[in-house]
């Protein structure tokens, strides 16, 4: 029998929720085989890690891969090496591309995409249309399901409060039912030359709320932008509905403000907020689920364009722009791990990964938080820009491994592309 390949990481801080303990990290194969202190090398190549905190492979819960259809943006080997680039080992994958995900065929024909070309694991959404209630309750391998109630990049929209009702009545109900929450009516009547109010995201919350009620299921906010969102989701929470909710890095680091320098650049749906909003997500960091980047590639040109589409890339910058938070004592390692990694994996049911111990996946993150970087000056994203650009941040990914294997070493990308897989809920 051909003897599995172990590994053993030396003297790292490894992180999780609830402590940080210097510990070695045994890998065997794929797999984490034992965590810590003084353990036993044997024939394993032992890693140096002193120094180095050890996170469990970041899982973005929120990604735009563009493919098939939008190759030109990203396609799914460059967005996974993006992914690896900015410690993410797992991306769930959104449906809206110009061929969306919206039938059993084509999530089968993404599906098919995602074991050849992606370097890290992937998960997919289904996207909802107002027609498909049946057919995607089918969706079994899907991670959840995705409804847009406004509507953004790409055709999917699902805005009459009937087709609403018969997918929140139809999907799985343990399963997550993800919403883009603005609603598209409030969109209409009150958005001024592209800004659109938050009070368009919270009249579809208060509405996702509602329908999840009446349905006793799943339900999970994607992107939340508003204090009011926020309270209305604590407070549904309270009284027993199952929500769960996301807040992305641009509005927890940016502010309505950063429009003025970066104009179309810092235009994406739902936009960004006032400071006070901006302060409430920080504020209230403990009820919020999970950070996910919605990493929404679009070219400069696009951007530079009459009416540029919404969206900003986020796959390499998230992390970094969360350990510069940690640094300045704005959050701790293990609210990072938390929320980007054992909170998304429990989320979408991704077993065996989202921590580091024993018998789960050897992903792993290893990162230097006294190293300093520049943001936007290497990126794998096909778009090639960053609304962060310039920005110095401290502390930096040093290396990734992906099922024991070195996925990125000295921020180079090493993964190809076959390495990555499916993933599906358990
Ligand atoms: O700004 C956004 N961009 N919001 C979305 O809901 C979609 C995304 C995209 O796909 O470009
Ligand atoms: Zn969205
Ligand atoms: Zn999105």
């Amino acid at each position: 029998m051909k003897s599995l390949r172990s590994r053993l990481l030396r003297g790292g801080w490894v992180v999780t929720p609830e402590q940080i303990i210097q510990a070695d990290v045994l890998i065997q194969g794929e797999w984490i085989a034992a965590v810590g202190p003084h353990l036993d090398a044997g024939q394993a190549e032992v890693i140096d890690a002193y120094g180095l905190y050890i996170l469990p492979g970041l899982i973005d819960a929120h990604v735009h891969l563009r493919e098939p259809g939008a190759e030109h943006k990203e396609d799914i080997t460059s967005g996974t090496r993006a992914a690896l680039a900015g410690g993410c080992t797992t991306v769930l994958d959104m449906p809206n591309s110009p061929h969306p995900t919206t039938t059993l065929a084509a999530f089968a024909e993404k599906a098919h995409l995602v074991q050849r070309k992606a370097c890290c694991d992937v998960g997919l959404f289904f996207g909802a249309t107002p027609e498909n209630a049946k057919e995607a309750a089918q969706a079994h391998e899907a991670v959840g399901l995705k409804l847009y109630m406004g509507s953004s990049t790409g055709q999917l929209l699902v805005s009459s409060l009937a087709s609403q009702f018969e997918h929140f009545r139809l999907f799985p109900r343990e399963r997550p039912l993800a919403v883009h929450a603005e609603d598209e009516e409030a969109v209409a009547a009150l958005s001024s030359v592209g800004r659109r109010p938050g009070a368009c995201a919270e009249i579809a919350v208060a509405k996702a709320i509602a329908l999840a009620r009446l349905t006793r299921r799943r339900l999970h906010i994607c992107h939340v932008s508003t204090a009011v969102e926020l309270g209305a989701i604590a407070l549904a929470r309270r009284q027993g509905v199952a929500v769960s909710c996301e807040v992305t890095p641009h509005h927890l680091f940016l502010t309505h403000e950063a429009e003025r320098t970066l104009d179309a650049l810092a235009h994406m749906n739902p936009p960004l907020r006032t400071p006070a909003d901006q302060e409430a997500l920080w504020q209230h960091l403990d009820e919020i689920d999970i950070v996910a980047s919605d990493h929404a590639p679009h070219t400069l040109a696009e951007k530079r364009a009459p009416s540029p589409p919404a969206g900003v890339p986020g796959l390499e910058t998230t992390l970094p722009l969360l350990l510069n938070a940690v640094t300045e004592g704005r959050l701790t390692l293990g609210a990072v791990v938390r929320l980007m990694a054992e909170r998304p994996a429990r989320l979408f049911s991704l077993a065996r990964k989202g921590r580091v111990a024993p018998g789960f996946s050897a992903d792993l993150v290893l990162v230097d938080l006294n190293a300093k970087a520049t943001l936007g000056q290497k990126l794998y994203t096909k778009c090639g820009w960053t609304p962060f650009a310039g920005m110095t941040v401290t502390g930096k990914v040093q290396r990734v491994l992906l099922r024991g294997a070195d996925a990125v070493v000295a921020g180079e990308v090493l993964a190809e592309p076959g390495w990555g897989r499916l993933v599906e809920p358990s």
